[in-house]
């Protein structure tokens, strides 16, 4: 079967493409991209007044299985990306077993394959366990199918044993995403360290240990001239790390989440345990750091750090609240609210939640050049909606913006020529 999208402004950041266009889909490839495509025989899908992209790629979320199904699984957690607009995910190693072997790499790719609406891509651990002493093999995970190697929910405490991961992951052609966190200053902490620590009475995490720790992961790149992938960064000082680190030519590229760009650790200041999330919620001066960096380059992709929680982890005491929150499909929505306030292009906020994950992950996607991957988003710009518990289709409903009205929504979710997910 193949699909015509006929009409719609086609918008492509690794073609510099913004043209109103038709596109052809077949054999789960772009076919041609072109105006007035006859497309015979295909089936025919009216996209004027819509946005098509590449198919959108988080490369951060936390899908829960295998171990803690009562969050999520790979077949909700997926939905949610397709609903969201995704068409691709990478997830992140966290899991019960933890993805520290070749065997559970292959039984997330199995269960994917057999009940995913996205592609998905495992990230595996650095070391075993995620405790920091013992590498994983990374040969055998990546034959297994991992795309990178992150301890991501734990830093790699040891300068020495991360700079052992980067010489090996570069021999493999592995990104290592790191979680930027100093332990000895952050532990024991459950919202910024400032208005809202001072505010609620809590233990903080500082800033400042997001800037160790990304400045140690910057040195060891430079060290072993390594690429290391900085995930959900929070603050300013970070960014002002990051930009002068590729100023320099260090092979480092960023990530951040949408509720970085959007909220502040006020949003913590009445206990809700949907805000807390590590890292927490920064200043208002961080936030807007963050999305200066967005729009400058110093920040490479938009990942949600998709993080589902059930109200066992959340409806409790805030000190004992899990950390995290759900994002995929929020996500787009908060993204566009940066193109309406003028701090993005659209074209940007495109090649931050598609091309440039699939750069940074060596991954298909991210492009609609004839012969890539029939991945497409169909995007409403003007579609005004309410996020509630009750329309997500995430299991965890774990957000913090739950009632808020956003627009634009994505309308189409096309992976491999196949529609996963409709509103159309
Ligand atoms: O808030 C977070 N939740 N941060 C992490 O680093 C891990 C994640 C999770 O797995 O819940
Ligand atoms: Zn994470």
């Amino acid at each position: 079967m193949s699909l015509l999208l006929q009409g719609g402004r086609v918008i492509d950041p690794s073609q510099g493409i913004d043209a109103v266009l038709d596109i052809l889909i077949e054999n789960g490839q772009v076919k041609a991209l072109g105006e007035r495509l006859s497309g015979q025989g295909a089936r025919k899908i009216d996209c004027h007044g819509l946005i098509i992209t590449p198919g959108l790629i988080d490369m951060h979320v936390h899908l829960r299985e295998p171990g803690e199904e009562w969050k999520e699984t790979i077949a909700t957690g997926t939905l949610a990306a397709a609903a969201g607009g995704f068409t691709a995910v990478a997830c992140m190693p966290n899991t019960q077993p933890p993805n520290d072997n070749a065997e559970v790499t292959r039984f997330i790719l199995k269960k994917a394959s057999q009940e995913a609406f996205t592609r998905v891509y495992p990230i595996a651990c650095i070391t075993k366990g995620q405790k920091g002493t013992q590498l994983t093999e990374f040969g055998d995970l990546k034959r297994a199918g991992a795309v990178a190697l992150s301890d991501d929910g734990r830093p790699v405490p040891d300068a020495f044993m991360m700079r052992l991961a980067l010489e090996y992951a570069k021999n493999f052609g592995l990104p290592v995403i790191s979680h930027a966190e100093e332990l000895s200053l952050s532990q024991g902490g459950h919202v910024n360290e400032g208005l809202a620590s001072a505010t609620l009475g809590l233990k903080g995490i500082p800033a400042e240990g997001e800037a160790i720790a990304v400045f140690r992961e910057i040195m060891l790149a430079k060290l072993t001239d390594a690429p290391v992938h900085i995930a959900h960064v929070s603050t300013k000082v970070a960014v002002e790390i990051i930009r002068w680190a590729k100023k320099q030519g260090i092979p480092v590229t960023a990530e951040t989440a949408p509720h970085y760009f959007t909220l502040t650790e006020e949003a913590a200041l009445g206990y809700n345990t949907y805000a807390k999330v590590n890292p927490p919620l920064r200043s208002a001066e961080d936030r807007e750091a963050i999305c200066q960096a967005l729009s400058d380059g110093t920040i490479d992709a938009i990942a949600t750090d998709h993080a589902p929680h059930s109200d066992l982890e959340k409806f409790i005491e805030f000190e004992q609240a899990a950390f995290g929150l759900v994002g995929l499909e929020t996500a787009l929505a908060l993204a566009l609210r940066l193109v309406n306030q003028g701090l993005l292009s659209l074209s940007r906020a495109i090649a931050l939640l598609s091309t440039n994950p699939a750069r940074i992950l060596k991954i298909a996607g991210g492009s609609l050049r004839v012969g890539s991957p029939g991945d497409v988003t169909v995007i409403d710009l003007e579609k005004k909606w309410v996020p509630r518990k009750e329309n997500l289709h995430s299991q965890g409903k774990n957000s913090p913006f739950l009632g808020w009205e956003l627009q634009g929504q994505a309308v189409m979710t096309i992976v491999e020529g196949k529609i996963t997910f409709s509103r159309m």
